[in-house]
């Protein structure tokens, strides 16, 4: 048996990175989505993903976040193989994810989305919780309220807060799905084309918004159609083209490539 001393190695917590990808493969009967693809993103990092329509960006996401199944290969997520894990258990692990079409509770107001997601993941108790700690869940539902009124804050939402999610135009529903996947501190986000549909200068400051949260240590990976924006954020890309990876590089190699070139950026 052996005896820890002084040299002993230091224990390598936090050095996983949050995702690591090996030779995902997946199939819809016939058709051939991913093959054989390999993508690890370091901690604190933006990656890009970036390739034509079709190529099977979103369903790499849902092979991620655990919505569909890979047919082969293997998610690692912050150093733990979740490949078999549901999404809400990726999701409770610090995993958050966009949609390509914002996805808001359009009914209720913008602080309660982001309330809704908060009490989500606290996890709710259920009535017999109510009336057992009625003292410290008022403290938690304070901390709660505080943290959402951050969040908003931060997202440029304050004013908006009692508005229904719903009525909001698309590029501020993009914020609140933002501020909803971000409240409680996720160590993974994937935005699915985050800035679709949404002017430049809403672009540029959901852009700001990215960059801090990477400042905050937080992954992001990012599906973009926009080359420019995806340059201008990204700290590595990868090409996804009729499934496969591409090429995977800095933005600077990425638009050096000739291959990349033909198949994607012309
Ligand atoms: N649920 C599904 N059933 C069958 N085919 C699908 C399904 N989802 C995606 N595909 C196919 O997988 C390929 C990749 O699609 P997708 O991941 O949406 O591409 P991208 O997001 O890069 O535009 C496409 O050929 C698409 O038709
Ligand atoms: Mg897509």
């Amino acid at each position: 048996m052996s005896t820890p001393t002084a040299e002993a190695p230091p224990p390598t917590v936090g050095v996983d990175p949050p995702l690591r990808l090996s030779s995902i493969s997946k199939r819809f009967g016939g058709v051939r989505a991913l093959s054989d693809v390999s993508l690890e993103v370091a901690p604190g990092s933006i990656q890009g993903l970036i390739g034509p329509n079709g190529a099977g960006k979103t369903t790499l996401f849902d092979v991620i976040s655990g919505i569909t199944p890979a047919s082969e290969g293997t998610v690692h997520f912050g150093g733990r193989n979740v490949t078999k894990s549901s999404a809400t258990g990726r999701a409770r692990l610090g995993m958050r994810r966009t949609f390509q079409r914002a996805q808001v509770f359009s009914w209720l107001s913008v602080e309660d989305n982001v309330l809704a997601a908060l009490e989500w993941h606290g996890g709710g108790g259920g009535v017999l919780a109510d009336l057992v700690t009625w003292p410290s869940r008022r403290a938690l539902e304070k901390t709660r309220r505080e943290r959402a009124h951050e969040i908003l804050e931060w997202c440029g939402l304050t004013g908006l807060r009692h508005t229904a999610a719903g009525s909001l135009p698309l590029g501020q529903q993009r914020l609140v799905e933002l501020a909803r996947a971000i409240v409680d501190k996720p160590t993974l986000l994937l935005l699915d084309e985050p800035t679709s549909g949404l002017d430049h200068g809403e672009a540029d400051k959901f852009g700001e918004l990215v960059l801090s949260l990477r400042g905050e240590g937080c992954a992001v990976v990012l599906v973009e159609h926009d080359a420019g924006f995806v340059m201008r954020l990204c700290d590595r890309i990868a090409v996804l083209n009729l499934g496969s990876v591409l090429a995977e590089g800095t933005p600077e190699e990425i638009q050096a490539n000739q291959a990349v070139r033909d198949a994607y950026l012309g």
